[in-house]
């Protein structure tokens, strides 16, 4: 093989390997934003879906609705945010909730 060949194998096997690390970065999503639902959503009880473990007054959202990069299927709770927020009752952009 010559010396372009092998440096096109090399740049090939490069761009795989990053491919693959961004897949696996972004497999929880783009990173949430902090305070995500609280800057719109003062009042959680709200927001609180009908059928709910009890959880009191006030927790946010996320602090047991942690994105969770081991994961690769969307949470109820995620596909839920997306819904509503993507023309159920509102539209808002991806940059709303999300640090991109
Ligand atoms: C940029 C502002 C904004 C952010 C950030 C935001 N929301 Fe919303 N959300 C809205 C608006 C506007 C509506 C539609 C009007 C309403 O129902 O209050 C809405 C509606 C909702 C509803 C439906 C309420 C109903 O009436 O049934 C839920 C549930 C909800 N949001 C959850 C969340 C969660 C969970 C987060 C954080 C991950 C979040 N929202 C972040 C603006 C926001
Ligand atoms: C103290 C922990 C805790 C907090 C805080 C919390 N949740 Fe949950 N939530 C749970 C648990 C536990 C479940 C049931 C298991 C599951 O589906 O993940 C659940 C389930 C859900 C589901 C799926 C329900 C279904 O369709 O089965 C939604 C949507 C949801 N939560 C929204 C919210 C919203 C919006 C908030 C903030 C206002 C919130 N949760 C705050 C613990 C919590
Ligand atoms: C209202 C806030 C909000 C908006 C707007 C929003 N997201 Fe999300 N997104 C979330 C939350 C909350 C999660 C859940 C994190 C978790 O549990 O892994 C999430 C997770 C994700 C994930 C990971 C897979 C999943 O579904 O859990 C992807 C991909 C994603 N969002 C893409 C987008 C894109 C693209 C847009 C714009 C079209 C968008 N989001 C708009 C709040 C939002």
């Amino acid at each position: 093989m010559n010396t372009w060949k092998k440096l096109a194998v090399y740049v090939c096997g490069i761009l795989l390997v990053c491919a693959m690390f961004s897949t696996v970065i972004m497999a929880g999503g783009p990173p949430l934003k902090d305070n995500t639902c609280g800057t719109c959503h003062k009042d959680y009880n709200t927001i609180m879906p009908k059928v709910h473990p009890d959880v009191g007054k006030g927790t946010p959202c996320l602090t047991c609705h942690a994105p969770d990069p081991a994961k690769n299927e969307p949470t109820k709770f995620s596909t839920n945010t997306h819904k509503v927020h993507q023309g159920e009752k509102t539209k808002l952009e991806c940059s709303a909730c999300h640090a991109l």
